[in-house]
């Protein structure tokens, strides 16, 4: 038995559900698309930091089994929703919401465990900028993704020059975000936006067995691990092996090297059971 998703309210945006084996799943509830309004990115921004707090053993990011996300919600970007006379938002609103995806995008980024996107349907602009920020990609086969900011005249403020261009290299980044074109499952699959398409239906499902699969991995190992990969790519290649020898000494003072080296020499390799 798991709990149940915290009660929705008018003004609950983001639910968490916090399984019995580890796994926390976030979902995205906002309107047709699960647009990202700022209430919502705030929403998202503490669920997060709530998250790192109280460390579940993996997490799941979804919008359900419909649509992830299709960007930035684009009536904010304009005075009035869009009424006539026509007016954008003035800069410093638009740096307000460019400071919501900033802060929310990067508190799912630094959760201290593995994270996954479960993408069904559309994910589009800050939605695919979300999943960016999540260290798994599952795609659903009808499921689809872009950077369309440039379509509206602007470009992206999620992360998508940054996350997507390290992910898949600058040229096919520049490509999606040139252009504003959207790639199908297959496409994102082998381009490498994407680690693995499942039937559409099954994209929650199979989210969840990944990260149920992790949940049982050494939880502090999983977190210098992520740290050093994670941190390691913003720096020099000197400074990140540097890093990654403060985090291996640092891996031999937690629990969990204690429970796999005994484990290792007492029955052999992958029977440790970690706490
Ligand atoms: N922000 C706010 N509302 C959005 C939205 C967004 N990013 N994307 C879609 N919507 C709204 C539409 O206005 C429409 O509202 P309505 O039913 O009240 O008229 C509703 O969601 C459904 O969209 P619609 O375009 O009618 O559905 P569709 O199935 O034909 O297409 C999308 C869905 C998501 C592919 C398409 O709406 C789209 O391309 N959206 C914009 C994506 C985008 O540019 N994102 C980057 C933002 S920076």
């Amino acid at each position: 038995m798991s709990d149940t998703p915290e009660a929705a309210t008018s003004d609950t945006l983001v639910t968490v559900e916090h399984r019995d084996d580890g796994v926390a799943v976030v979902t995205l509830s906002h309107g047709k698309v699960n647009a990202l309004c700022v209430a919502l990115l705030d929403q998202l921004h503490d669920i997060a930091q709530d998250l790192t707090r109280h460390a579940p053993r993996a997490v799941v990011v979804t919008g359900g089994p419909k649509v992830f996300a299709a960007g930035a919600d684009i009536t904010e970007f304009a005075e009035r929703g869009g009424a006539e006379p026509f007016a954008l938002a003035p800069p410093d609103r638009v740096g307000e919401i460019g400071g919501a995806f900033l802060r929310a995008l990067n508190a799912v980024a630094a959760l201290p465990c593995p994270t996954v996107a479960a993408v069904a349907g559309v994910a589009l602009g800050g939605g695919c900028e979300l999943a960016l920020a999540c260290d798994f990609r599952i795609a659903g086969q009808g499921s689809r993704f872009g950077q369309p900011e440039i379509l509206l005249g602007i470009i992206p403020g999620g992360g998508g020059t940054q996350r997507l261009a390290r992910l898949v290299g600058p040229a096919r980044a520049k490509d999606l975000v040139f252009t504003g074109r959207m790639v199908d499952s297959a496409e994102a699959l082998e381009i490498g936006l994407v680690d693995r398409v499942v039937e559409d239906d099954k994209v929650v499902e199979a989210a969840i067995a990944q990260a149920a699969a992790l949940a049982k991995g050494p939880r502090h190992a999983l977190a210098l691990a992520k740290s050093a990969i994670d941190e390691g790519l913003e720096v020099s290649l000197e400074q990140g092996l540097l890093l990654e020898q403060e985090r291996f000494v640092q891996s031999f003072t937690t629990p969990d090297a204690a429970v796999g080296v005994r484990s290792f020499l007492a029955e052999g390799p992958g029977k440790a059971k970690f706490d």
